[in-house]
């Protein structure tokens, strides 16, 4: 499974589909808040950081992908696998 795409039988993990979504500039940015590489801070701050990223008002210089909003989602609907 990649990390844009995901079928309905698929359970995403954080080391395996998540972390590799945030850029080097989303982590440098967030780290004063959390740790957007650290699966325990994302774990964490999962409700905002979904909340955000359904809205559009992050990351600050462009929206995800709808397809990889809906990875980030089906994470934490799914347990949020390490
Ligand atoms: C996918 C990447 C990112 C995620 C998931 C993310 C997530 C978040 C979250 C959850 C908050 C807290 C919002 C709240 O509940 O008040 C926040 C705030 C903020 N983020 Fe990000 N962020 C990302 C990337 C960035 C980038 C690239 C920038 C710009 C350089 C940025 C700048 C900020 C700023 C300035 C705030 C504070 C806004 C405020 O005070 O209301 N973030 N972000």
């Amino acid at each position: 499974m990649t990390a844009e795409q995901s079928g309905p039988g698929d359970k995403p993990s954080f080391e395996g589909n998540i972390q590799k979504l945030f850029r080097p500039m989303d982590r440098e940015a967030m780290l004063g808040s959390f740790d957007l590489w650290s699966y325990e801070d994302v774990k964490k701050h999962a409700m905002p950081i979904l909340e955000q990223l359904q809205a559009g008002s992050m990351p600050c210089d462009e929206q995800w992908p709808a397809a990889q909003v809906a990875v980030f989602a089906k994470w934490v609907a799914t347990g949020m696998a390490k």
